[in-house]
């Protein structure tokens, strides 16, 4: 069985490696089926912080192909990559595709696939923030329907999918039964879904004890556990919106003399600090280039609290019991506000400075009752295509 990953930005890389590391560990036998895993990378991400650092610290195998799309406008970017995918894939005639989140990447591969009447997988379908100014919005409502194979990772994202009308799920939206047991019969029609739980909660139970060992980061920034903020901001609705960035700035300069404000920028960000003239020097806030997967879960863990847009870092927050607080007016990962471990506080400056000033809340340990799984979400999903193998050669054939 030949498949096809498809990935280019960094949280993409983060969410691969589980699939890859078990691939590689059952030497590309699940459950009795051969398969082949071919990564092609779209090149939207390639600073090497942006990049190879995920591939070299996760141990994902380097990308068989790199389609060097770079950086661009919408159209422009998901055009080229959608060009180029669809080259590849004619060539490499896999039996299934994966794609992962809801970048422009994760549409184009979708779409190109479908085109093809190649089965697509969409890893973390059904999350919908219901603003549909976000490019990611329009990524993740087109990628969900031209996918045949719905991997939800929780079991608010399979409701939303049901109320879309997605009827053909697996174990009725609940987290599919452990891997290790039978699963009984599968359904014999596409589009099917399953709640497999989260990859990115498997990334973080992979990597959290070699980062302890591999990081310095603290040592190096001279870090005390939770004697600093960590922040990071990225989203377009935050950057490119000169109003809400400077409200944002202004209230990390007026936090940070609370506790320093540790600010790993990713480079949309950088760029536009720059071009807006808001220069942070004498606060302080300490911006940086941004950080590998180990610095960040190292900086995350100790940090007294998380102020971001990310959608993965919210999430990776949960994971590490680190409160959270969101830079943005909505969110897709609704579990993550639960008990207020996430609270949404948008741009304005006296919203987040009044939030950070309240007592940082470690909540009990996750590991019961966690929303996003138990972190065997690749295997879940390895299993599926395994036991789906035949349906999914016929499929092609359509
Ligand atoms: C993209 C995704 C977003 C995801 C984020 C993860 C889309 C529409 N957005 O946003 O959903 O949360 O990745 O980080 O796909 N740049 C560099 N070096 C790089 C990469 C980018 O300098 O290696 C700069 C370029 O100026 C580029 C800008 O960052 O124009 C934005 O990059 P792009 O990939 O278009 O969007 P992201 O903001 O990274
Ligand atoms: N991340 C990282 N270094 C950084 C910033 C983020 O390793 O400097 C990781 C973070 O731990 C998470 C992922 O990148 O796993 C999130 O990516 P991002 O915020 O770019 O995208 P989103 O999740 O919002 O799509």
């Amino acid at each position: 069985m030949k498949i096809v990953s498809i990935i280019g930005a960094r949280p993409q890389f983060i969410k691969v490696a589980p699939i890859a590391r078990i691939l590689r560990d059952e030497k590309n036998v699940i459950n009795g089926v051969k398969m082949s895993h071919k990564i092609i990378h779209t090149g939207q991400h390639y600073d090497y912080f942006m990049n190879k650092v995920f591939f070299d610290q996760l141990d994902i195998p380097v990308p068989d192909v790199n389609l060097e799309v770079g950086s661009g406008p919408h159209a422009v970017q998901t055009g080229n990559i959608l060009q180029k995918v669809e080259g590849c894939l004619i060539e490499d005639e896999p039996n299934l595709v994966i794609v992962y989140g809801d970048t422009n990447s994760t549409l184009a591969g979708a779409l190109a696939a479908a085109k093809l009447h190649i089965p697509v997988a969409h890893v973390e379908s059904g999350l919908r923030s219901y603003n549909r100014r976000m490019p990611e919005e329009i990524n993740r409502i087109l990628t969900d329907h031209c996918s045949d194979i719905l991997c939800v990772p929780t079991v608010n994202a399979f409701r939303i999918l049901k109320k879309e009308g997605f009827d053909n799920f697996l174990f009725d939206g609940n987290l599919a039964p452990d891997p290790d047991e039978k699963w009984g019969p599968l359904p014999e029609h596409f589009p099917v879904g399953i709640n497999v739980g989260d990859m990115m909660y498997d990334a973080v139970r992979l990597s959290m004890e070699v980062a302890e060992q591999k990081s310095r980061i603290m040592q190096k920034l001279k870090l005390e556990p939770q004697g600093y903020f960590l922040a990071t901001l990225h989203r377009a609705e935050n950057t490119d919106d000169h109003k809400r960035l400077r409200e944002i700035v202004h209230a990390f300069r007026e936090i940070s003399l609370l506790k320093p404000v540790i600010f790993p920028a990713h480079p949309r960000t950088q760029k536009m600090l720059k071009t807006l003239d808001l220069d942070l020097s004498g606060s302080n806030i300490h911006l940086m280039e941004p950080v590998g997967y180990f610095d960040m879960l190292i900086l995350l863990r100790n940090a007294w609290k998380l102020l971001t847009d990310s959608g993965g870092m919210q999430k990776e927050a949960y994971f590490l019991n680190v409160p959270c607080i969101t830079l943005r007016d909505e969110t897709e990962w609704v579990e993550t506000l639960q008990d207020g471990k996430n609270v949404l506080v948008g741009s304005d400056s006296a919203r987040i400075i009044s939030e950070t000033k309240k007592p940082s809340l470690r909540h009990e340990n996750i590991d019961t009752d966690n929303p996003f799984g138990d972190g065997r979400s690749a295997s879940r999903f390895l299993k599926l295509i395994a036991e789906m193998e035949g349906l999914l050669c016929a499929h092609q054939g359509r």
